[in-house]
């Protein structure tokens, strides 16, 4: 799985798709609003089920739009999963004044409707454990929001796949919030099994400045032969 593309911009990702290095897509209503998608629901439908069929059979997530009753919210993410066969709903941990509903959600999600959740925005390993606990699918852990609230991502992400692993829970690890090209090795070798990249810091992993210099010395060399 390894790398997923952290955008709603269409063209980075036929981009990424077409070079082969991406396995899924990441969304959210600000990644959303930031790549231009407007017209309100129909609008996210529409460019939601564009990319979904332009990577499947790849995931891509697409995130619940509201925080108010269980019912509603299970209600939308279904409606949503129906959009095309390889979306995952995202739904975050809790509520902005910490309702624990969510859970609820999550687990029904998953254990009843066969609706496959990606957990967002969590902050240390031991919600990711309870949202594994509860049957997500994907659990995301904000690596770079972590380490900007002044604590090491890499030791939360050391602890958090030690957990699934012992207690024996399938639920992949998602590193999000990438901020630095370094954190997609780091994060990958902390026990992340999937970073989620955003395409300008994809763009610098690829390009070296030391590459570009050697392939220009073989270029310039086979004009001499
Ligand atoms: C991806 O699934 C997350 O929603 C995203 O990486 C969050 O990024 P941010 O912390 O930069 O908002």
């Amino acid at each position: 799985m390894a790398l997923f593309l952290d955008t709603g911009d269409i063209n980075e990702i036929k981009k990424f798709i077409n070079m082969g290095i991406i396995r899924g897509v990441t969304t959210n209503p600000t990644i959303l609003f930031k790549s231009g998608v407007t017209g309100g629901m129909e609008g996210v439908k529409k460019t939601s089920i564009e990319i979904a069929n332009l990577i499947a059979p790849n995931p891509l997530s697409v995130e619940i739009t509201k925080n108010e009753s269980p019912e509603e919210m299970v209600q939308e993410a279904i409606e949503l999963s129906k959009w095309a066969d390889n979306i995952v709903i995202k739904v975050p941990f809790h509520g902005p004044d910490g309702e624990l509903e969510n859970i609820q959600v999550i687990h029904e999600l998953e254990t009843k409707h066969n609706v496959r959740v990606n957990v967002t925005a969590m902050m240390s390993a031991q919600q990711c454990f309870l949202a594994a606990m509860a049957g997500a699918t994907y659990v995301s852990l904000f690596c770079g929001r972590v380490n900007n609230m002044g604590y090491n991502s890499v030791e939360e992400l050391k602890k958090l796949r030690k957990l699934l692993d012992e207690h024996k829970l399938n639920s992949k690890i998602i590193c999000a919030s990438t901020r630095e090209v370094l954190n997609v090795v780091e994060w990958l070798g902390a026990g992340g099994h999937i970073v989620t990249v955003l395409p300008d810091l994809l763009n610098k992993m690829i390009v070296h400045p030391y590459t570009k210099e050697t392939v220009q010395m073989f270029l310039d060399d086979a004009k001499k032969l």
